[in-house]
Order: C-alpha cells, then structure tokens, then sequence
C-alpha cells in the first residue's frame, strides 16, 4: 500500500511544474491579493456555512496547493492545517498564504499515517475534489479521520463520485460503461496529472483507486464516526470533460457531499 503512495506522490510532485504556468494558477494568485477570497464553489460553501467555521481548528487532508486551506482562514477558521504528500504542491501552497497574508500551516504527510502529534487536534477535517481515489486504502483514512479529530468534531467530504470512473469521457462512445464500478486493481496513468484533461508530458505512473459509495459509508461507519448528512448531486465538480454528463436530461450522480461526527 505504501508503495503505491510512494508513487502517487512521485507522479503529483513531477505533474507540479505544469500547474504552477497555468493561467488558473495565475488566478490564484490574483484572488489571494484579495482579502476574504474563497474558491469553494456554492455547494461546498453551503455545507461549510452549516457547519460553521467560526472559531474551529480545520485540518485539510490532500490540500494540494493550499487554496482551500488558506480559504478556510478567510471564511472565519481559527486555524487551518493543510496535510498533503507532495513537496511541490506545499511550496505552492506556501506561496498563497504569504499571498492572501494567513498562517496556514501546511505539512507533509502521508494522510494515511499522519504524526501522533494530531491527535484529537480539530474541530473539523475537509476533503474535497479528487483526494479518495488516489488511497489504495480508506478504512486508514477514516480511522486516522477520527484519530485527529476532537470529541464532537466533524469531518466535511465533498468529492467526485465513483460511478464517473466507470466512464472514459474521451473515448469513442463516451457513455458506455468501460470499467467496473467494482474494479478492484488500480487504473494506471502515465501522463502527468493535470486538471484540463490535456496532459502535454509522460511522466513517473500514477495509480487511481475506485472506491464504491458503499466502501465510503462502511469504511467510515467501521471507524466508529457517525454519518449525519450524505447527499448526491447532479453537477460536476470535476475537469471540464466530464461535463458532458451532467447535460444529459437522463442524470447521473456526478458528485457528494458527506457530513460526519466523531
Ligand atoms: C486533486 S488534489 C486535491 C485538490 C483539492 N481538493 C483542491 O480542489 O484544491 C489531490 C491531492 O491529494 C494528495 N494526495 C494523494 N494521496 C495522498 C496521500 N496518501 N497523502 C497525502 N496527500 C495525498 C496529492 O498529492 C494531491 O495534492
């Protein structure tokens, strides 16, 4: 498992470059200089608003460039800890805060083993966009979920959902079923990881895990914390590719929003 993890890493570290000349990083740049800027988009921010961030310490697991993370301070977080694998990503990150002027902390971490230093440290724990799928693994995420959180803390997850990975948006007839929803082995890529769907180099193998809907609620339940809120919804939160899902009149769960409590 920790071979894959190690390679994961590898493959978002050498993907980093491409990220960092892309006019959504240039964005970034520009919003952060704002203060108060936030990129969750209306479903997560409603989800957060009913959470309620005020004054709560929020860990971010796979916080990538920070964005979210730095967010988080400026819809009213106490304190924002971003944990992620890639060393390129966290420089990134790092580059935002002194931006946007926050002390986010980032740290790296394999958030499936993070550092007995965390424990019962937040209020709550965000997940968002393309972090599950990437874990070979996710009852060691679920129990390091309850692990870091405080008595009565909640973890918010907003992710893609898994009947997407059944699907390859740039194949002749993208709306065949080409992979089973129970595919057990990782999906494998070798071009760079890049949010577009246009991935110009090849680069260090990254592997892609499917996790059925129903292995995130057992795995979660398993860890001893309790679901409180779990929702579907026809939008895509995911690359621009896979839009043409969501605007069919015969709709597909494109993405979820789940809510537990430690
Ligand atoms: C798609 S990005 C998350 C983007 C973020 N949701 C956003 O919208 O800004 C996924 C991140 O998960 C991180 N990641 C994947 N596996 C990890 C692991 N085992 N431990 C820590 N980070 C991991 C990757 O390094 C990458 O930065």
């Amino acid at each position: 498992m920790t071979d894959y993890v190690h390679k994961n890493k590898l493959a978002w570290d050498s993907s980093a470059h491409l990220h960092k000349s892309s006019a959504r990083w240039d964005a970034l740049c520009a919003g952060f200089a704002s203060p108060g800027y936030a990129t969750f988009d209306p479903t997560a921010t409603a989800c957060l608003t009913q959470i309620g961030l005020t004054g709560k310490s929020v860990a971010q697991l796979g916080c990538n460039n920070g964005r979210e993370t730095i967010s988080l301070l400026n819809l009213g977080a106490s304190s924002a800890t971003g944990f992620d694998q890639s060393t390129a990503f966290l420089d990134q990150a790092r580059t935002l805060a002194q931006i946007a002027n926050k002390p986010a902390t980032f740290v790296e971490a394999n958030i499936l083993d993070l550092p007995a230093d965390y424990t019962a440290r937040f209020d709550l724990v965000v997940i968002t966009i393309g972090v599950l799928n990437w874990l070979p693994d996710l009852q060691p995420l679920f129990d390091t979920i309850r692990r870091i959180l405080a008595p009565g803390g909640q973890v918010f997850i907003y992710e893609t959902h898994p009947i997407l990975d059944i699907f390859e948006p740039d194949a002749p007839d993208p709306f065949r079923a080409e992979l089973s929803y129970f595919r057990k082995e990782p999906y494998i890529e070798d071009k760079a990881i890049t949010y577009t769907g246009q991935s110009p180099d090849s680069t260090a193998p990254s592997y892609w895990f499917f996790h059925p809907i129903g292995d995130v609620i057992t795995n979660l339940l398993q860890s001893g914390l309790n679901l409180r809120h779990f929702k579907e919804y026809p939008h895509s939160n995911r690359e621009e590719l896979y839009d043409i899902y969501a605007q069919r009149d015969a709709k597909l769960p494109m993405c979820f929003t789940l809510i537990a409590q430690n």
